[in-house]
């Protein structure tokens, strides 16, 4: 433990993911939580359970508790409000992923954020699997040669339940703009930024208005390719929620959700099991496989430990709101080809 004070962390939006962030901050010695916001009522109990004041207002509890930072759970749609407001009062926001669903916003506020000079944290809490950063480190090292081709799998199903809210049914609201926000984060994160995307989308399935199946095809400039299998309506261990063992609500399974190759070898993540040949690549010599020594933690955890130094302005920021638009572009670029069918160049 460091020898400066504990950062003052308010929780805004105590739902779901934010009843998991108040955990975490209340778990993490260099970290205190202060107070919780949520505009229901009905999350006074979390903050009284947590022995924080309550608010209904934000902008209220950030005047009169005064946190250095705020992490914002609230839903998407209302990210941006409540991070101008943060940043309005120099108190740095870890905003969840994606920080809009709206990528004019998301440009303007990135500016925005620039401007006033208030580091922002966007969490694409994946950034900070230490399996990720592993396979990031062999990339970069040259390990695997030249990157050749690469495939990402999303592939779940989820239960039938799920779809009894109408929205869920509806156009955009299908697995490519609800899920895939994190994939194509480490998309980016790993192989670098496509320069054109194509694909198909498939509604077979569930036969709802918007799209339970899709592939996808990304090129990037070097001239190395890659693919995305995206479905919800597929019951597979190849998808990340099963394999990476981030979040118990998921059952583990002993499998990997990407595959990435090169001229000298390949790796697949996340239990990031590294193929090579011994000396010049051939396909007729045996293959050695190794799985590179990792220490587990879990990203979300990891994820505030870097806050807190990107608070105390130790660090920069992994996943800035800028870095975060450009996974918003690529993933509305897959969503316009599947739904198109026309190449689509970024
Ligand atoms: N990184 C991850 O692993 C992960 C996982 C799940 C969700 N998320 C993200 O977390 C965010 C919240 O998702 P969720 O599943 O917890 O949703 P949720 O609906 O369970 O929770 C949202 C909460 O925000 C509150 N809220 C609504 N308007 C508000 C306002 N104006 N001010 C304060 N509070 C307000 C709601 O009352 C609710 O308690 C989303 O952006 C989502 O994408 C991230």
């Amino acid at each position: 433990m460091s020898e400066l004070n504990p950062v003052r962390i308010a929780v805004i939006g105590a739902g779901a993911m934010g009843r998991n962030h108040i955990r975490f901050v209340t778990e993490e010695p260099e970290a205190e939580l202060v107070a919780i916001a949520d505009a229901f009522e009905g999350a006074r109990a979390t903050a009284e359970a947590a022995g924080v004041p309550f608010y209904t207002d934000p902008a209220q509890m950030m005047d009169e508790v005064k946190p250095e930072a705020v992490i914002i759970a609230t839903p998407n749609d209302l990210h941006l409000g409540v991070a101008r407001e943060a940043i309005k009062r120099n108190i740095v926001p870890l905003v969840e992923k994606p920080i809009s669903n709206d990528l004019e916003d998301a440009q303007a506020f990135a500016a925005e954020a620039e401007t006033a000079g208030v580091p922002v944290l966007v969490g694409q809490h994946r950034r900070h699997n230490p399996f990720v950063n592993k396979a990031k480190e062999i990339i970069e090292s040259g390990e695997l040669g030249k990157l050749t081709v690469s495939s990402f799998h999303y592939m779940i199903y989820k239960n039938d339940e799920y779809f009894d809210v109408e929205w869920r049914r509806k156009k955009g609201a299908g697995p490519i703009l609800v899920n895939l926000v994190h994939d194509v984060d480490l998309l980016r994160y790993l192989l670098g930024e496509p320069v054109a995307v194509q694909g198909m989308q498939s509604s077979a399935a569930r036969g709802f208005e918007t799209e339970d199946s899709a592939v996808v095809n990304v090129r990037f400039a070097d001239g190395a390719l890659a693919s995305m299998t995206i479905s919800d309506a597929t019951a597979s261990p190849w998808n990340w929620e099963a394999t990476a063992r981030e979040d118990p609500q998921y059952r583990p399974f002993d499998a990997d959700a990407y595959f990435i190759g090169g001229t000298k070898g390949a790796l697949s993540l996340p239990r990031l099991h590294q193929f090579s040949y011994d000396g010049a690549s051939n396909w007729h010599k045996p293959l050695q496989m190794e799985i590179p020594a990792v220490d587990p933690a879990l990203p979300h955890k990891m994820q505030l430990k870097h806050f807190v130094k990107v608070v105390r302005r130790e660090v920069e920021p992994v996943v800035t709101p800028a870095d975060n638009v450009k996974t918003l572009t690529l993933l509305n670029a897959i969503k316009e080809a599947a739904e198109t069918g026309q190449l689509v160049e970024l």
